[in-house]
């Protein structure tokens, strides 16, 4: 399947599970390098039993950084882009987040924050927004994300009317690191129950990349595997897309600004035209009616 047809298939909320490819695998071993620089002498995956919890977020709030703005993390995502068949002229990225997912209660707002169940399109991602996902160490089940494709179609309640892309970066994003305990940044919720079963949570070899739609509903799953989870991600939009407003449906996303500005292009790192982005600002376009 081609890059157009894949993206139609997500857009239709189908999930994509690639096997390790050379630059995945580069990118993954770059994180490790830098993890294991990081915490010297510490084993990567149980630094919740011999770290205090606040060593680990200064540590961790010096990494993240790191290897999100790193040149090399930026050259591997070019050169995966293009082994997955993307046209790096037309496919722009965001730079790649570094996540961690610790044990237990050990740390898990700020700067390992753990998500509860949401939409990317809650927090003004573009519908064109495609998420790619990949495992730096091994996981397993117990310290994975889950994917609640029940509510592809399935409108839930939620907070996404009180969220500004804008108005977050002025104001919270900078202060992760100051969230050890508790989490009181405003964030967009489900405000009503979820049915977490069935879910689907998708145990992928280091490197191996799974694609889905911003507007696909997903989770951290609680981890109780006794050993932290270590992933990257990034997201994508093509400016076919991005020009043509294709993408997800919209069935409850109210939030105002886009993240369109973020993006770079694959080929040389430009943003996405301003004539492009202008559609975006404001708020979340139009929500769609079901399909029955
Ligand atoms: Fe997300």
């Amino acid at each position: 399947m081609d890059d157009a047809a894949r993206r139609q298939e997500l857009y239709r909320g189908s999930l994509f599970v690639y096997a390790p490819a050379p630059s995945a695998l580069k990118l993954c071993e770059f994180a490790r390098v830098l993890v294991e620089e990081a915490f010297p002498s510490l084993d990567p995956l149980r630094l919740q039993e011999s770290l205090p919890v606040e060593k680990c977020v200064e540590i961790l709030a010096m990494l993240k950084p790191k290897f999100i703005h790193h040149l090399n993390s930026k050259k591997f995502i070019q050169s995966a882009l293009a082994e997955m068949g993307c046209d790096l002229e037309k496919t722009y990225f965001d730079v790649p987040r570094l996540r961690t997912a610790f044990p237990g209660d050990y740390l898990k707002s700020g700067i390992a924050y753990a998500f509860h169940p949401h939409r990317d399109t809650w927090y003004s991602a573009p519908f064109c927004q495609i998420n790619w996902w990949m495992p730096v160490y091994p996981l397993n089940s117990e310290n994975n994300m889950a994917f609640h494709p029940q509510y592809w179609n399935r409108p839930i309640k939620n907070g996404s009317s009180q969220y500004d892309y804008e108005r977050w970066n002025r104001e919270s994003r900078h202060n992760a690191a100051q969230h050890v305990k508790t989490d009181t940044r405003v964030q967009p919720r489900p405000e009503e129950p979820i049915e977490f079963e069935p879910q689907l949570r998708i145990v992928g070899n280091v490197g191996s990349m799974i694609l889905f739609s911003g507007a696909h509903l997903h989770s951290t799953v609680p981890n109780t595997s006794g050993l932290t989870r270590y992933s990257i991600d990034f997201r994508t939009v093509h400016l076919g897309d991005v020009c043509s407003q294709a993408g997800a449906p919209n069935i409850d996303s109210a939030c105002t600004g886009t993240t369109m500005r973020d993006y770079l292009r694959g080929s040389d790192l430009k943003q996405i035209p301003d004539e492009a982005v202008a559609s975006y600002d404001g708020r979340a376009r139009a929500m769609s009616k079901l399909a029955s």
